[in-house]
C-alpha cells in the first residue's frame, strides 16, 4: 500500500505556490503605491517650482531703465532637485511697482538683452525685438516676454514665474 506522503504532494510546494501568489501580489501594490507617491510628489513640486524669490532692497530698483538680475532658481521634479539661473529684468515704473520681465526669447529660447538706447529689448539670434513692456514689435518670436509676478515685503522685492496658463501674461 502507497504511504499518504506518495499520494499527496508536499504541502510545501502549495506553501510557496501561496508565498510566490502572495509576494507578486505585494509587489503589484509596492509599484502602485509609488506610482501615487510619485503622481503626489509631482504635484507638490509643481507647486513648490514656483517660490518667490528675492531680488533685494525695493529702494534700490532703478526707476529710469531695466536692470539685469540672476536668480538662482531651483527646479523640483518628483524628488530631484537643480539650480538653474534665471534671468529676469527689472524697472520700478512706479515707486515700489517693478515691472518684472523673463529674458527668454519666446522663440527659440535664447536671452535677449535690454537696449537702453532705443527702449527695446533685442534678441541677438534671430533679431527679435519686444518693447518695453515686452510685446513684440518686430521679429519671428511668436509670443510677448514672460512677466513675471512681483511682490515687495518689508522693502524687500520678490518675483516668480506665473503659472503656465498664464506665462502670456503681457498684452
Ligand atoms: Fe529670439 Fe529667435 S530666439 S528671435
Amino acid at each position: 500500500m502507497e504511504s499518504d506522503s506518495a499520494k499527496w504532494p508536499d504541502p510545501l510546494p502549495r506553501r510557496s505556490a501561496l508565498a510566490v501568489i502572495l509576494g507578486s501580489a505585494g509587489a503589484v501594490a509596492a509599484g502602485a503605491f509609488s506610482l501615487v507617491i510619485g503622481f503626489l510628489s509631482n504635484a507638490l513640486g509643481r507647486e513648490t517650482t514656483r517660490p518667490w524669490m528675492r531680488i533685494g532692497q525695493a529702494e534700490d530698483l532703478d526707476p529710469e531703465s531695466f536692470q539685469k538680475y540672476v536668480i538662482q532658481m531651483e527646479r523640483r521634479h518628483a524628488w530631484i532637485r537643480k539650480r538653474a539661473p534665471l534671468v529676469t529684468y527689472i524697472k520700478d515704473l512706479y515707486p515700489d511697482d517693478p515691472l518684472a520681465l523673463l529674458s527668454t526669447c519666446s522663440h527659440l529660447g535664447c536671452s535677449v538683452n535690454w537696449d537702453s538706447e532705443d527702449g527695446r529689448f533685442r534678441c541677438p539670434c534671430h533679431g527679435g525685438v519686444y518693447d518695453e513692456e515686452g510685446r513684440v514689435v518686430e521679429g519671428p518670436p511668436p509670443r510677448h516676454l514672460t512677466r513675471l509676478e512681483v511682490k515687495i515685503e518689508n522693502e524687500v522685492c520678490f518675483v516668480r514665474l506665473p503659472d503656465a496658463s498664464d506665462r502670456e501674461a503681457v498684452g
